[in-house]
């Protein structure tokens, strides 16, 4: 079969690696993919969110199957445009989407479905005085998020009155998210330990993959600015024990695709739910997302034993019970290698050696990289994943990943030092 996949980040090199392993994938594609998907794949020129060229590639080039990688094609609709044509894509519709693209419309969801959450309230653009006259009500701290999809800046965690009353402004009236902070929800602070589960689902059915968590702020200890993730590792034990996973599946993933049925808006493609496990062990949701997280996937797809490609065909097609998800024993350590200065400004087209050097117990996914006059140079914040494995125990899957990611140079390259420290 000849698959694309869609976008061009650790994520999609690690669902491209694997999907490579799949005897049913005679060609596969990656657009627009990255300096390290031209290992698994033939990169195509079409960005992620161009839905038409996107559309007429598939239909000029007989693709068979197509996997939907980042959040924005899926909010545009291309699942239903493809799928409006016969043509077959792992993802979840525009109106299923919206479980992630509108945080207002989510939590409406699982206020409705008794799907558990934190408390909050909802502020459309003209409710800027509305919204600000309740903090003083408020306990602190306190989150105010943008309604809409914020590549992953849109939270705001605000610890005295006058910063949720800035945030307030900033979004409503300065509208410093565009069109993503048209509303607001300002919701209630939860504790505990964050988890991230990956349920593939098929409308009804689902199987869930190992759980992860991802460490999203850029200084050690979870300190300073938040990011797109600086590293993750898989499986999540400690935090998600089997006994909490069933309560996730009970209390959230089940009612999520039941509901959302019922409501003629049927869940397919990834559900990841971001939770918070508090101190009795009952599972939160943070967040819901309508695809693979990055860069937890590249802790979590190494995992699985079986079929990425089967997987992908049966949420599609309405087989997830006829799936046999298979799963490797052991441990993942995802280490980012991220561009000094990020997440703020940072320097691009730095010449990256040592990735011919990597250990046979070592996966280097890449990120923001491209190829220039034949050499691989940086081109993101996020430049490299490595992802130490060790079939024996987390430990010495972050010793591997750590090893590895001293060999691999380039200009001002900084990574956290303490993933995956906090699953000891
Ligand atoms: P989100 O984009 O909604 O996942 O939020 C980004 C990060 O903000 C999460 O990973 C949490 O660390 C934090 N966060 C969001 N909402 C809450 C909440 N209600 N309570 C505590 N932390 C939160
Ligand atoms: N790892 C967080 C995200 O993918 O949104």
């Amino acid at each position: 079969m000849k698959v694309l996949v869609i976008g061009s980040g650790g994520r999609e090199h690690v669902i491209a690696w694997k999907l490579k392993q799949s005897p049913l994938v005679t060609k596969l594609y990656c657009a627009p993919g990255n300096a390290g998907t031209i290992d698994s794949a033939e990169n195509v020129n079409i960005k992620a969110d161009d839905t038409s060229g996107l559309l007429k590639f598939v239909e000029d080039n007989k693709i068979d199957f197509t996997v939907v990688g980042p959040e924005v094609p899926l909010e545009k609709g291309i699942v239903d445009i493809f799928s409006s044509k016969g043509l077959k894509i792992f993802g979840p519709s525009k109106a299923a989407a919206r479980l992630e693209n509108s945080k207002s419309f989510s939590k409406d969801f699982m206020q409705k479905y008794g799907i558990p959450t934190a408390a909050y309230n909802v502020f459309s653009a003209d409710e800027s005085s509305k919204a600000k006259e309740c903090l003083a009500e408020a306990a602190y701290p306190l989150v105010i998020k943008a309604d809409g999809l914020a590549a992953g800046k849109g939270v705001i965690i605000c610890s005295s009155h006058e910063e949720a009353a800035a945030a307030i402004e900033d979004i409503l009236e300065s509208k410093v998210f565009g069109s993503a902070g048209s509303s607001i929800v300002v919701e209630e602070f939860l504790e505990g330990s964050e988890a991230s589960i990956f349920a593939i689902c098929d409308g009804t059915n689902y199987v869930v993959l190992p759980s992860s968590q991802d460490h999203k702020k850029i200084g050690e200890n979870e300190t300073g600015k938040n990011t797109g993730g600086m590293g993750s590792y898989a499986p999540a034990v400690k935090v998600v024990t089997p006994e909490i996973l069933e309560k996730v599946k009970k209390r959230i993933i089940e009612p999520v695709l039941q509901n959302m049925k019922n409501d003629r808006a049927e869940f397919k493609g990834c559900l990841y739910c971001g939770l918070m496990i508090d101190k009795n062990g009952d599972p939160f949701v943070i967040e819901f997302n309508t695809r693979f997280g990055d860069p937890e996937t590249q802790a979590v797809l190494p995992l699985v034993k079986s079929d990425l490609l089967e997987m992908f065909m049966a949420s599609e097609s309405g087989n997830m019970d006829k799936y046999k998800l298979e799963l490797n024993e052991g441990y993942c350590c995802c280490v980012v290698l991220a561009s000094g200065g990020y997440p703020d400004g940072y320097e691009t087209g730095k010449q990256i050696s040592g990735l011919d050097n990597i250990s046979d117990d070592c996966l280097v996914f890449h990120a923001g990289t491209r190829t220039e006059n034949g050499e691989i140079v940086s081109s993101g914040g996020r430049v490299l994943n490595v992802v130490g494995y060790s079939k024996n125990s987390l430990k010495e899957a972050i010793n591997t990943a750590y090893e590895n990611a001293e060999k691999m140079e380039f200009e001002n390259k900084y990574f956290r030092k303490d993933i995956a420290t906090k699953g000891l």
